[in-house]
């Protein structure tokens, strides 16, 4: 697989130095020079999820990495359900949250986790990142026990729930965590000190796993596939796909999915409101305004980095822009759609609703649709247990974290102290 530059079309690469490189020059995000379209979709939608995502990502990757291995990391990484679940009689919900850190992040985290592990050619690669929250969980589970890979996640001491710390920070053996005795930025600018010193980033094999990086997305057209089949065996038109928006990953991966000859019949990027591609879908400015708070907080993104990649394959398809509907919601939107779903007898939370409610706004009388699970409610429990005036029960993979042990290291926000700790533990 070759894939180019966007910023800089003349950087070519290959997936195996995509993967490990995350980003191009000057930041700029990996783009397939290709996009290869399947012959027979029936014949795969008829497979399960399983044997056709070999079939789907071995028409990226086979020629490059050998059929052979495309299974193998496909077999390592799928290994949890993806019901399409009815929410009323023109909504389904595609749960992607039964996977072990209970978000869709684990469909994209785990295959990035076994590409790394099987393409690493030095001796060990340590992943740097920082998390607000979700990451950390996603991304340590996904690498926990693999053996030539370290992790080392960062957060903000006291500034995440305790629930989402002990789920990456209780694993130990090579997930190292850190909290830090100060805020979110302050992790970032230590991962970006880090990726700056020599030392570090050479001495220790840095990658910083992020959601830019291809392997990811790759994974992510998966899911679309097994979407369309469970809508298709019991419907006979293509489904209208809504896909709550933050960074633009999600939809990029659907995208992929259409080019590929996918039936589906329209996208609906649905944002809170920090809605700058709602705006530009509508009037063609782009103009982020100032990052708002919302109660769907994994989606309060004002300039969302995986733009480029959804304008890149709208060109390449010919196909036009404004046929991507965006839609954005207000926080009483929300909180009303939210309510309108658990009457509907489906419980939800605040971005699964957000695009619910985008179909709803936007589907034809004879229309379906499907719209994104991406996370377990219990994951938003505070919001959804306010809105809904309801108790959730903790989910199993909750429950079992919450009596462990906390194995982070406490750091003052210095570079001098991650550096020294860094080289000790894993040098
Ligand atoms: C629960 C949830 N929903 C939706 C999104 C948005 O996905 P994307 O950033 O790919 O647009 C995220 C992103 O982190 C998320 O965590």
């Amino acid at each position: 697989m070759e894939l180019y530059n966007l910023k800089h079309p003349d950087q070519k690469v290959s997936f195996t130095e995509a993967v490990k490189l995350g980003l191009g020059r000057d930041r700029g995000l990996f783009f397939p020079t290709v996009i290869p379209v399947l012959d027979d979709v029936e014949a795969l939608l008829a497979m399960p999820f399983v044997e056709r995502s070999k079939h789907v990502l071995g028409a990226w990757l086979a020629q490059e990495l050998g059929q052979e291995m495309v299974d193998s990391l496909v077999e390592k990484a799928f290994n949890f359900d993806l019901p399409l679940v009815k929410a009323d009689d023109k909504r389904y919900c595609l749960e992607l949250f039964h996977g072990p850190t209970l978000a869709f992040k684990d469909f994209g985290a785990r295959f990035m986790a076994q590409c790394l592990n099987s393409l690493a050619t030095e001796d060990k690669i340590t992943i740097l990142t920082a998390t607000s929250g979700d990451t950390g969980a996603a991304v340590a589970d996904a690498f926990y026990g693999l053996d030539k890979i370290q992790v080392v996640v960062m957060y903000p001491q006291g500034k995440i729930s305790l629930l989402q710390e002990k789920m990456f920070t209780t694993l130990g053996e090579n997930i190292h965590t850190v909290a830090v005795e100060s805020d979110f930025d302050a992790c970032q600018d230590l991962v970006k000190a880090a990726f700056e010193d020599a030392d570090v980033r050479d001495g220790l094999h840095l990658n910083s796993a992020n959601s830019i990086n291809i392997s990811r997305l790759l994974a992510q057209i998966c899911y679309y596939f097994e979407a369309v089949a469970q809508f298709k065996r019991e419907h006979k038109g293509d489904p209208v796909i809504a896909v709550p928006s933050g960074n633009f990953g999600n939809l990029t991966a659907g995208l992929f999915a259409k080019a590929m000859g996918l039936p589906i019949k329209r996208f609906v990027a649905a944002t809170n409101s920090n809605d700058t591609v709602p705006r530009y879908l509508t009037d063609g400015q782009w103009q982020p305004h100032k990052t708002v708070a919302t109660m769907s907080n994994a989606m309060d993104v004002a300039e969302p980095s995986n733009w480029p990649r959804v304008e890149a394959i709208v060109e390449a398809m010919g196909w036009e822009l404004n046929a991507i509907t965006g839609v954005a919601l207000s926080e009483a939107d929300t909180d009303k759609a939210l309510k309108q779903l658990q009457q509907g007898g489906y419980l939800s939370e605040p971005h699964a609703a957000i695009a619910a409610e985008a179909l709803s706004l936007t589907m034809n009388h004879d229309e379906q649709g499907i719209f994104l699970g991406t996370a377990h409610p219990a994951k938003f429990k505070d919001v959804v247990e306010s809105v809904l005036g309801i108790e959730l029960p903790l989910p199993a993979e909750l429950q079992a974290v919450a009596d462990k042990p906390i194995l982070s290291v406490a750091m003052q926000p210095s570079f001098s102290a991650l550096k020294a700790h860094l080289l000790a533990t894993l040098g």
